[in-house]
């Protein structure tokens, strides 16, 4: 392994130590009330490819750790399915507490944990950042210097676009949720298909 001499590991645990700092916001409020963990992130310190989800559910909030759950599941099977390792990829959500019984994330509370993530891709600096499902992808497109070219999921998963970012130009891909797949097995073909761009 090549250990590097930065601070990669101090930043990420400042802002985990910030995020579990955060006491006021509902979701914060229903982590204390229901004593479990936010979520995040885990990987590669170095990845060079970064998949963000939209926010933890109830396995994932138990353990502290992304997509652990059925839709982990889902995500270890696609990239099986192109043979990448996910110790060398970097996991993460946009929304690191659990929104009640997986409902959508809101608004308000993806503004609240951007900023964390944002600081997360600065740290790691990855070459390709894949959104997988339409809250993150909305995210980062607006963020990222991507607003006219978003649209509907259903219409540009799986494209490849240039993202500009603080540490200079990323990739970036927006796929489906993995969890798309629990509810029709027709999409994990999709997904699957879909994750093929990642083979470099
Ligand atoms: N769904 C997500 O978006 N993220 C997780 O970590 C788990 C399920």
């Amino acid at each position: 392994m090549v250990v590097k001499n930065d601070n990669r590991i101090e930043l990420l645990r400042k802002i985990k130590d910030e995020v579990v700092g955060l006491k006021e916001s509902f979701l914060c409020q229903e982590r204390i009330k229901n004593g479990v963990f936010p979520v995040l992130g885990e990987g590669n310190h170095y990845a060079e490819i970064m998949f963000i989800g939209e926010a933890p559910g109830k396995n994932e909030v138990a353990t502290g750790r992304p997509f652990c759950g059925a839709s982990g599941r889902v995500l270890d099977e696609l990239l099986a399915h192109i043979s990448l390792d996910r110790k060398n990829v970097y996991v993460t959500n946009i929304v690191k507490d659990r929104p009640p019984l997986n409902r959508d994330p809101r608004q308000e509370e993806i503004d609240l944990y951007a900023s964390f993530l944002d600081r997360q891709i600065s740290v790691i600096q990855p070459k390709v950042i894949v959104a997988l499902g339409r809250f993150s992808m909305e995210y980062l497109m607006k963020r990222f210097g991507l607003k006219n070219e978003l649209d509907s999921i259903g219409k540009i998963h799986g494209r490849k676009f240039e993202m500009k970012t603080d540490y200079g130009t990323a990739k970036f891909i927006p796929l489906y949720h993995p969890a798309v797949a629990l509810y029709n097995a027709k999409e994990k073909d999709t997904l699957k298909k879909d994750f093929e761009v990642l083979i470099i």
